[in-house]
This record gives C-alpha cells, sequence and structure tokens, in this order.
C-alpha cells in the first residue's frame, strides 16, 4: 500500500498525461478545462487503495481510476447546469464559460470517454466494470432526477432523501471501490464488503457536501455557498429543520422555499440561521459521523491486515472533516 499523498500523486501524474487536445475545440477544449480544474479526486484514489488492499496491483487499475473520474466530471457538467451553478473548484462552470450547448455536448463526449478507459481490460474484468459502470451510471440520473423533483415537492421524507442521495452520489463511491476489488480479482463477498464501505462513506460524504453548501467558507469552497438553498434543495439540513421547527419556524422556513426572492442573499441569511437554531446543523454533523462509522464497521467483517483498515479509516476521517 501506498500513503495517501502517494495515491493523490500517482492520479494527477495520470491524468497530466492524458490530456486531450483535439479537434473541434469546442468540444475538447471544455473537457481538458474542468478535468485540469483537478479537484480532491477523491474517487479514483479510492479505486487505487481497493486494488491495494486486495492484494492487486493499483497500476492495472489506473485505467478503471480514470473511468470514474472522468465519469464523474462528466457528472458535474451536466449536474452545474441543473442546478444553475455559476462556480466550480473556484472557477467559472463549463456553461457559464462556454454555453449550455457546449456543456451538454462535451459533457456527453465523457460519458463515452469514461467507457473507453475499460478497453484495455481483458474480456472477464472488462465484463465486470462495464456492467458494474452501466448500472451505477443509470442510478446516478434516477438520483439526479430526484435531486430536481424534489426541488418542487414541499412533503420530502429522510428516507427518500437518503436514497436520492445513496443513487446520485454515493453509489460511484461504491463502484470506484468495487472496481478496484475486480481488478485485483478478489472474492465476490470482499467486492461487496468494499463497495458497503464506499457507499457508506459516500452517504457521510454528500450529508457533508449538503453540510459545506450551507457553512463553508466562501474564500474556499470552490463553489456558490448556498446554491443549495437558492435553488430550494431538499437536503438534510433542510428535512432536519422543518423536523425540528416550532409552528411559527416551520412557517418561515416553508415561506423561503416557496418564493423566488429577488435578494437571495437575505434569504440565505434567514435559512442558515433557522438550520442553525432549530438544530439541524448539528444533526447533520451527528449524521455524518453516523455514516462514516457505518463505513469503518464494515471494515471489520473484511479479513484484511490491520494497516489496510487503518488506511482506509484516515480516508474516511479525512473526508470528515474536509472543509472544501
Ligand atoms: C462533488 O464531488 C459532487 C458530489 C457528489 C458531492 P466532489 O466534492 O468530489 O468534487 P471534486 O471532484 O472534488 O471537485
Ligand atoms: C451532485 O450533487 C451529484 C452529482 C453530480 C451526480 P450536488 O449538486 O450537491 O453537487 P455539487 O454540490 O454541485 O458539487
Ligand atoms: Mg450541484
Ligand atoms: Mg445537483
Ligand atoms: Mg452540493
Amino acid at each position: 500500500m501506498l500513503s495517501l499523498p502517494q495515491y493523490q500523486e500517482v492520479i494527477s501524474e495520470y491524468f497530466e498525461k492524458i490530456a486531450i487536445c483535439k479537434e473541434p475545440k469546442n468540444l475538447y477544449e471544455p473537457i481538458s478545462y474542468i478535468l485540469s480544474l483537478g479537484g480532491k479526486r477523491i474517487r479514483p484514489v479510492l479505486t487505487l487503495m481497493a486494488t491495494d488492499v486486495f492484494d492487486g496491483d493499483h497500476k492495472k487499475a489506473l485505467s478503471a481510476a480514470a473511468a470514474v473520474e472522468v465519469f464523474h466530471n462528466f457528472s458535474l457538467v451536466h449536474d452545474d447546469i441543473m442546478d444553475d451553478a455559476p462556480l466550480r473548484r473556484g472557477k467559472e462552470t463549463v456553461h457559464e464559460k462556454w454555453n449550455v450547448n457546449t456543456g451538454i455536448l462535451s459533457g456527453d463526449a465523457m460519458l463515452i470517454l469514461a467507457y473507453q478507459y475499460f478497453e484495455v481490460y481483458e474480456p472477464m474484468i472488462f465484463q465486470s466494470l462495464a456492467k458494474l459502470f452501466s448500472k451505477t451510471a443509470l442510478e446516478v440520473c434516477e438520483g439526479q432526477q430526484y435531486d430536481v423533483d424534489f426541488e418542487t415537492r414541499d412533503d420530502v421524507t429522510i428516507p427518500e432523501y437518503l436514497k436520492m442521495i445513496e443513487y446520485k452520489t454515493a453509489v460511484l463511491l461504491g463502484a470506484a471501490m468495487k472496481m478496484g476489488a475486480i481488478v485485483a480479482q478478489t472474492s465476490e463477498e470482499n467486492r461487496n464488503l468494499i463497495y458497503d464501505f464506499g457507499l457508506n462513506l459516500g452517504i457521510a460524504f454528500q450529508l457533508q457536501d449538503d453540510y459545506l453548501d450551507a457553512f463553508g467558507d466562501p474564500k474556499t469552497f470552490g463553489k456558490q455557498v448556498g446554491g443549495d438553498i437558492i435553488e430550494n434543495k431538499k437536503t438534510y439540513l433542510y428535512l432536519k429543520a422543518l423536523e425540528f421547527s416550532s409552528k411559527d419556524q416551520q412557517q418561515q422556513l416553508s415561506h423561503l422555499f416557496s418564493v423566488q426572492l429577488v435578494d437571495n442573499s437575505e434569504k440565505i441569511e434567514s435559512v442558515k440561521q433557522l438550520f442553525i437554531e432549530t438544530g439541524a446543523s448539528e444533526a447533520t454533523k451527528k449524521a455524518i459521523e453516523n455514516y462514516t462509522l457505518k463505513a469503518f464497521n464494515t471494515l471489520n467483517k473484511m479479513s484484511i491486515s490491520e494497516d489496510k483498515k487503518t488506511l482506509l479509516k484516515t480516508f474516511g476521517e479525512m473526508l470528515m472533516s474536509r472543509n472544501v
């Protein structure tokens, strides 16, 4: 096993080499642009780590790791159109810098490029990877559709929300890890256990993403703070705030989420205040911790060495304490 910074280094070196500079420029430049902005690259690191955890060679997993990261970037380009987001990784989003049509087509091309990364694998491994990838990609679309549908619903429940984030976000972290396990050709049982680990970590990850969307520091966050509030997203923060509200607070919150306000900054401030007052922000922090612990519990069912478990836990703890 390598250390976390070493895995990150392996990934960034690999991404430097795969720069795509082809014609037409308006198709490929946005792809290079979004990929060069980097991001945390947690999914490909998870793929490489999972391969080593099951005694495979992480170098053999690089192509699968790239597939996952390119797919993730595709989903961000389309997500930013759907969420009307101006900022990504501290820079203009693709549809702002170019236009919506460019974002759609460059995104589509990235989805195809992602699949191409599987072509290097031998038939048995290729089939397992492609099958998992297709299932996961469809689930991400389903999750994204629920996310949008929930914007205009006022009766979303916590179980519905959890299903939505499992699909839009967590399944990809699970799949990233399971792909590493597939490349390592480990047992079906190990593949499923590491998927569960990634899935629960992914739920914690999206809860944290929701938390930071409201409470992140605009100077370092890299995305528009309060974007979810502007878009009336039914996040864990919002649903818990409604649950814990007095009648009066409930009315305020529902009202703020039902009108199109001219002054968004006032809406953001009032909503954040309600998230804090009602105890929703504390409840969200607690839920992040609980899902991370749930992920750690699945590690105990795995027969891998203690130092491997420790590395995976360190990664989980790092995600929990992130501010980007
Ligand atoms: C953002 O993912 C989208 C979510 C699923 C929450 P990341 O927070 O991993 O984004 P980057 O790749 O690091 O920019
Ligand atoms: C995004 O969720 C999930 C996918 C891109 C599939 P968000 O909409 O919360 O992600 P951010 O906050 O824009 O990164
Ligand atoms: Mg978004
Ligand atoms: Mg979204
Ligand atoms: Mg978000």
